[in-house]
């Protein structure tokens, strides 16, 4: 159940802060909305998914997440941000916006597209102390992954093509990274492409995961 109190108030990263969060109720999205949650800020989770995003907020503490059904997004965060003069704008992308090979053709053009709008937004709404930035994961094991590989372990993938031997990427470590471009630690940090892939594309140029035909 929640775990808002479990973080003592000197150590809320996120207090005072309002997060919407799209997608936020699986995966990488649901783990930042409980992060973030716990951390002290009032989440907003935005998705498709009615009843799972109630039942998230349920478990979340109830003053202060709610859910709203919805498919948008950058320019519609940065018009309620403007008028505050202040704001941080989080991408999810993907490794596959700096490699080529490792997802379809379409997955990687749109990912290389994210970090695209990522970078020019940063510019233009620097001038009103917007910041944006992108996370980018290499594989987790999420419900959009199992159905993207069927014939793979997921849970093995992260493991055996990172460079972090033991390690196994998981939905909370993209969160945490969501946690510090989103607290004012990274208050200088826009315009940036966190790469979340334990080594991965290090490690594996020229790998190519899904031969295109
Ligand atoms: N899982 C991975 O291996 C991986 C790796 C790199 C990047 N990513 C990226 O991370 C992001 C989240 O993926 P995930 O793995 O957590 O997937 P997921 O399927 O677990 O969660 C995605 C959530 O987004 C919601 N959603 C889908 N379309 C929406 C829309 N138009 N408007 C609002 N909500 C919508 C879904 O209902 C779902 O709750 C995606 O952008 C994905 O490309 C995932």
């Amino acid at each position: 159940m929640g775990s808002f109190s479990s973080v003592s108030a000197a150590a809320r990263r996120l207090e005072g802060k309002v997060a919407l969060i799209t997608g936020g109720a699986s995966g990488i999205g649901e783990s930042t909305a409980r992060i973030f949650s716990k951390h002290g800020a009032k989440v907003v989770i935005a998705d498709i998914q009615d009843a799972l995003s109630h039942s998230i907020c349920k478990e979340l503490n109830p003053q202060s997440s709610s859910f709203v059904h919805c498919d948008f997004g950058t320019k519609h965060a940065a018009r309620v941000m403007i008028p505050a003069r202040k704001g941080s704008i989080i991408t999810t992308a993907s490794t596959s916006s700096i490699i080529g090979g490792g997802a379809t053709h379409g997955y990687t053009s749109s990912k290389h597209g994210v970090v695209g709008l990522m970078r020019n937004t940063a510019v233009e709404l620097g001038q009103f102390g917007i910041r944006v930035n992108c996370v980018s994961p290499y594989a987790i094991a999420t419900p959009l992954l199992k159905d993207f590989l069927k014939q793979l372990d997921t849970n093995k993938i992260s493991n055996v093509f990172s460079s972090l031997k033991g390690e196994v990427l998981k939905p909370e470590d993209v969160a945490e990274a969501a946690l510090y471009l989103g607290s004012d630690e990274s208050k200088y940090v826009s315009g940036h492409n966190l790469v979340i892939d334990g080594g991965f594309t290090i490690l594996n140029t020229g790998f190519c995961l899904f031969p295109q035909s």
